[in-house]
């Protein structure tokens, strides 16, 4: 009898016992490039690790079976992820992005547009007279989505979006590294593929730079797989080894992360020198309706507004205490960053404006340290 597990299960069981040699219960890591042939003419699903390896199709199952994928496919980082999927557009095809996705997305998109390599159009998605708009005048290849998104955590309505496009042959594509498949499964909302920067909650521990895309249909997979093969995207065996020993703990750790990201943003929506709070699970949150109908929780990532200006922000890193002030965010770790300079620098100052960045804006990578110690620290900084 198959049992009906659960994430958790999934995430620490995958591809354990498949060692057959030795019957180690964690499976071996196959750092080789190349695998030897029995016989000419025969296939073997190993040959070369860049088309394939045992490591990294062992953490391909976990994040697809996690996500309710067909298959998975692992790359060197999460922008090689977004690099992969951008295989599927032509150079007449449109993307539609949102105006406030990560940096480095909108990096690739602009700088792949600007050669002519794909039409995209960056909106406000939560607009969805705007989104409707969009769709009927341009007809997108792919609609990319990101939500929550970086750094505002605006959240947008993905069943609904998914609905508008059923007419449609457009592709659905969710960003999902904020919340991972233990608080969003964005194939049950009706996307058809869903990326990762795995570098952040998925690895957890702050030491690999990874990626993965998961397809809900055997094609699409299968069309990745080969894309990330010719392009040469695909991740390596260690990195893929490292990833799924820190997907084991993903579920107790996602847990963590978000207890101590609620507490912090209650205790800094009350503090006389925050101008605002940005957090999916505080009710004064634009979209807090939206992510409690579609998130099985808030995640572990919050921004502020100090009051005042740079003079403030520069004085809250020099004191804080506890949280590295460095780019990434989804380690055990707590992490801040200036998401104007950092995070988001490639993005013009107009569009920072228009994605309502500004420069007293704090993103917080809440970590799994004690949460007294945490809400001490920031409490120190502020005053
Ligand atoms: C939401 C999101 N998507 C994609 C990426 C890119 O991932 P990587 O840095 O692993 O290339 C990032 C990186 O910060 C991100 O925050």
């Amino acid at each position: 009898m198959k049992l009906n597990i659960s994430k958790n299960t999934i995430a620490i069981r995958t591809a354990l016992e498949s060692d057959e040699q030795y019957r180690a219960v964690i499976p071996p890591i196959y750092l080789t490039s190349t695998f030897a042939y029995k016989e000419i003419g025969v296939e073997q699903r190993y040959d070369y690790t860049r088309s394939a390896n045992p490591t990294r199709d062992a953490l391909a199952e976990a994040v697809s079976v996690l996500e309710g994928g067909f298959g998975a496919t692992v790359t060197s980082s999460g922008m090689a992820a977004t690099t992969l999927v951008t295989s599927l557009l032509n150079p007449n095809d449109y993307v539609i992005v949102p105006h406030d996705c990560y940096g480095g997305t909108f990096r690739l998109f602009s700088q792949l547009a600007e050669r002519g390599l794909l039409q995209v159009k960056f909106i406000d998605q939560s607009d969805i007279n705007l989104f409707q708009q969009t769709i009927k005048q341009y007809q997108p290849k792919i609609v990319w989505v990101e939500s929550p998104s970086n750094p505002l955590l605006r959240v947008v309505d993905i069943q609904d979006i998914s609905k508008i496009l059923k007419q449609s042959n457009t592709l659905l594509v969710v960003d999902n590294t904020f919340l991972t498949p233990i608080f969003q499964t964005p194939f049950k909302l009706g996307a058809d593929i869903v990326i990762h920067s795995t570098t952040k909650y998925i690895n957890g521990h702050s030491d690999v730079v990874g990626g993965i895309v998961v397809a809900k249909s055997e094609t699409l997979h299968q069309t990745m797989q080969e894309w990330a093969n010719t392009l040469g995207l695909s991740g390596s065996p260690f990195d893929s080894y490292m990833t799924l020993r820190g997907l084991r703990t993903l579920k107790l750790r996602m847990k963590a992360h978000e207890k101590t990201a609620h507490a912090l943003a209650r205790v800094l929506s009350e503090h006389p020198s925050v101008e605002k709070v940005y957090y999916p699970g505080l009710s004064s949150h634009p979209s807090h309706a939206i992510a409690k109908k579609q998130q099985s929780g808030f995640g572990g990532m919050l921004s502020f507004e100090i009051k005042g200006g740079l003079r403030e922000v520069k004085k809250f890193f020099k004191r804080i205490e506890y949280f590295s002030l460095a780019e990434s965010l989804g380690g055990v770790e707590s992490l801040v960053c200036h998401p104007y300079t950092m995070t988001h620098a490639p993005l013009s100052s107009e569009d920072k404006k228009k994605a309502g960045i500004s420069e007293n804006l704090i993103r917080i990578s809440v970590g799994i340290e004690e949460q007294e110690d945490l809400i001490k620290s920031i409490q120190v900084a502020i005053s």
